[in-house]
């Protein structure tokens, strides 16, 4: 009661928002709150098993309570010594229970489970005619490819929403998983392997996903979004990944000179830059991204200044080494960077 006082309530007040702002937050990565019809299946399937097993569980509990609080009462009124229990018998009998809690019961809970089951599955097949996307898990990124569309990026998923898109999953050095719990379930990504998935947004806007299986250290920081656009936009957005970038200004040249020898070009691909390294992300139009070092920072200038400086303050263990450069150049380096939108 006293925690309820006035003088209190002001204290556990943050503690409620924490707790209520679970539902009242827009969520971000809540399989219950699917965005798209193969994670609407999924959830719907959830709350059958969940409220399935609920039932069970509380009926379980019921059985056990009765037994508690019943059994002693009985055993002091009969003959305990001879090792029977005469008493104890419920009305249907033993072997009554036993068929019916045992194997009609079950039968009469499990199949309808079953079924659910197998229809979700079914719904989950992946559809024939899609937009095709690949993308390969990396220790900690994404590299994002539109074979059609000789589109390569990282790290983002543009898709048009409402379209459902053909995703083939692969690995490039240990197993990840592939997981945007609002548009569908989990998909292993496996080295030598090739997992064919798909998801579809019901509406536009930015879906988040996550790495679903241990895969090192930075794990837990190997997140990518999915950004959902109407039709149009997402034809704009593919017309807009074939521009040839150029470093127009005198500082962005100085960058550009800067990329080429001091180390960047060996690890990462500019579109239209030879040489092109395929060890770290694909950085195409790196300005117009949302993110940085998969889904970790806001993509503002002082994050990238400072994650070139010191990628391994951010992400320790990534392969990205820290970059020794002037001040002036690492601004150079960034206003290049920047420009490629
Ligand atoms: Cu990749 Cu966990």
């Amino acid at each position: 009661m006293a925690l309820f006082s006035a003088g209190r309530l002001h204290r556990v007040a943050p503690l409620f928002a924490v707790l209520l702002g679970g539902c009242a937050v827009e969520p971000v990565q809540s399989m219950l709150h699917p965005a798209g019809p193969a994670a609407a299946a999924i959830a719907r399937l959830w709350w059958i098993m969940f409220s399935g097993f609920t039932a069970v569980f509380v009926l379980v509990m019921i059985l056990l309570l009765r037994a508690v609080w019943k059994q002693p009462a009985r055993l002091s009124t009969t003959a305990v010594g001879d090792g029977r229990d005469a008493g104890s018998n419920p009305p249907w009998g033993r072997n009554g229970l036993i068929v019916g809690g045992g194997v009609i019961l079950p039968i009469l809970v499990l199949t309808p489970l079953y079924i659910f089951s197998l229809q979700t599955s079914a719904a989950l097949q992946s559809p024939v005619e899609a937009l095709t996307v690949r993308v390969v898990g990396h220790m900690w990124w994404w590299e994002v490819r539109y074979p059609h569309q000789g589109i390569v990026t990282a790290n983002e998923i543009h898709i048009p929403a409402g379209k459902p898109v053909r995703l083939e999953l692969a690995s490039f050095d240990v197993i990840h998983s592939f997981w945007i719990p609002r548009l569908n379930g989990k998909r292993d990504m496996i080295p030598g392997m090739e997992n064919v998935f798909w998801i579809e947004a019901d509406k536009p806007g930015i879906y988040r996903g996550q790495c679903g299986e241990y895969c090192g250290t930075q794990h837990a920081n190997m997140a990518f979004e999915v950004i959902a656009l109407p039709q149009d936009e997402f034809d704009a957005w593919v017309a807009a990944r074939e521009a040839r970038q150029r470093p127009a200004s005198t500082t962005e040249r100085r960058g550009f000179k800067i990329f080429m020898t001091a180390g960047c070009v060996q690890c990462h691909a500019v579109r239209g830059v030879q040489p092109a390294g395929n060890v770290g992300p694909d950085l195409s139009h790196l300005g117009s991204r949302r993110m940085l070092g998969a889904a970790l920072l806001p993509n503002t200038r002082d994050n990238l200044t400072a994650w070139i400086a010191d990628p391994q303050a951010f992400k320790p263990g990534s392969k990205m080494p820290r970059t020794e450069l002037g001040s002036d150049d690492l601004q150079a380096l960034v206003t290049y960077l920047e420009g490629l939108k």
